[in-house]
C-alpha cells in the first residue's frame, strides 16, 4: 500500500467567535476576535493523520478561492498528500464556530463545494482507493458519495466512519463499517426509535453492533470510550486535560484509531491512543492548527 489512510470528506474553513454565551433567538451577543481556520471533518482528518506520520491522501472538493488555498496549504505543511482534493464547482465549505469558556463548541456548516463531492468523483479517484490500507468518512459529503466509497473499497482494505453529522445510514454502508465510531448524539440519530430502551452507553453499543457494522466505538467525552466487537464490550479510559477547544477532537480520534488499527494494532489499544491524540487537541484552539506529532502524543 502507498497510503496507510485514505480519508473521502469534507474541507472547511472555520471562522471562529469565541462567546461568553450562546445568543438566543432573536439575541446580539459580542465575541471576541474572529479566527480563521483549516477545518472540516474529513481535512481534519487527514491533517491529523499526516502530523502523527501516517502516510495518508485526502479526496475531498474545494473552491477556487482563498479558503480553498488555506485548505491546500494546512494539508501540505501536514505532511499529507493533496492528488485527490479537486477544485472548483462551488465556494469552499465554511463552518461557523462559536466556543465557549468549557471548550464547547456550537457549528454550522455551509457545505458549498463538499456538496458538490459526487460518486463519479469516487470512481475517478480508483487508483487512491487500491493504494490504501485504510479509508474513513463523515457525513458532511453526500450521502451517495459516502455510498460510492463503500462500493470502492479494495477487497482487503478496511472501512470507517464517523457519521457526523448524524442520519440514517443505510444498511449497505453499516455493515462495511469496521468501526463505526460514534459519540452519544450520533448513537442515538443512528439508532432512532431503539435508543429509547436504555441510557446505557454499553446497551447503545451492543444494540449498534447489532445494525451490522463489524465493531463499534462510542466515544464518551472525559468517560473514556467503549470498544464493541464480536468479542464484546470494553471501556477505554480517557486522559484529564484542561478543555480550551474541542473543535476537531473527534476527527483526531478517528484518524488515530484508523491509522492505528492499519497496523494492525487491536481495536481497544488503538482506541486508546486515539483517545491520547483526541485530549491533545482540546488544550489547544483551533481544529488542525492543534493537532498534535507522536512525539507531542507520547509526552501527555
Ligand atoms: O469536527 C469539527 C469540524 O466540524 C470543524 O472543523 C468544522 O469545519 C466542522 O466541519
Ligand atoms: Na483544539
Amino acid at each position: 500500500y502507498d497510503y496507510d489512510l485514505l480519508v473521502v470528506g469534507s474541507a472547511n474553513a472555520d471562522l471562529v467567535i469565541g462567546v461568553e454565551r450562546r445568543p438566543g433567538a432573536g439575541e446580539t451577543v459580542l465575541g471576541s476576535d474572529l479566527a480563521v481556520h483549516p477545518g472540516g471533518k474529513g481535512a481534519n482528518q487527514a491533517v491529523a493523520a499526516a502530523r502523527l506520520g501516517a502516510r495518508t491522501a485526502l479526496l475531498a472538493r474545494v473552491g477556487d478561492d482563498e479558503h480553498g488555498r488555506l485548505l491546500l496549504d494546512s494539508l501540505r505543511a501536514a505532511g499529507a498528500d493533496t492528488v485527490g482534493v479537486l477544485v472548483g464547482g462551488a465556494p469552499t465549505g465554511v463552518a461557523l464556530i462559536t466556543v465557549d469558556p468549557s471548550g464547547d463548541n456550537s457549528i454550522v456548516v455551509s457545505p458549498g463545494a463538499n456538496g458538490r463531492l459526487a460518486p463519479a468523483d469516487v470512481r475517478a479517484a480508483a487508483s487512491l482507493f487500491h493504494a490504501s490500507r485504510v479509508v474513513s468518512t463523515q457525513l458532511e459529503i453526500p450521502l451517495e458519495t459516502v455510498v460510492e466509497v463503500v462500493r470502492s473499497l479494495a477487497p482487503d482494505s478496511r472501512f470507517v466512519l464517523n457519521p457526523s453529522p448524524p442520519r440514517p445510514l443505510p444498511s449497505e454502508v453499516l455493515a462495511a463499517c469496521d468501526p463505526l465510531i460514534v459519540n452519544e448524539h450520533e448513537a442515538k440519530v443512528i439508532l432512532g426509535d431503539s435508543a429509547g430502551v436504555s441510557d446505557e452507553p454499553e446497551d447503545w453499543a451492543r444494540l449498534l453492533l447489532a445494525k451490522g457494522p463489524r465493531s463499534v466505538v462510542v466515544t464518551l467525552g472525559g468517560e473514556g470510550a467503549l470498544v464493541a466487537s464480536s468479542a464484546g464490550v470494553t471501556r477505554v479510559p480517557s486522559v484529564k486535560v484542561e478543555a480550551v477547544d474541542t473543535t476537531g477532537a473527534g476527527d483526531a480520534f478517528t484518524a488515530a484509531l484508523a491509522w492505528r488499527l492499519g497496523t494492525g494494532e487491536p481495536l481497544d489499544e488503538a482506541a486508546a491512543y486515539a483517545a491520547r491524540v483526541g485530549a491533545a487537541t482540546v488544550t489547544k484552539e483551533g481544529a488542525q492548527v492543534s493537532f498534535p506529532t507522536a512525539a507531542e502524543v507520547a509526552e501527555l
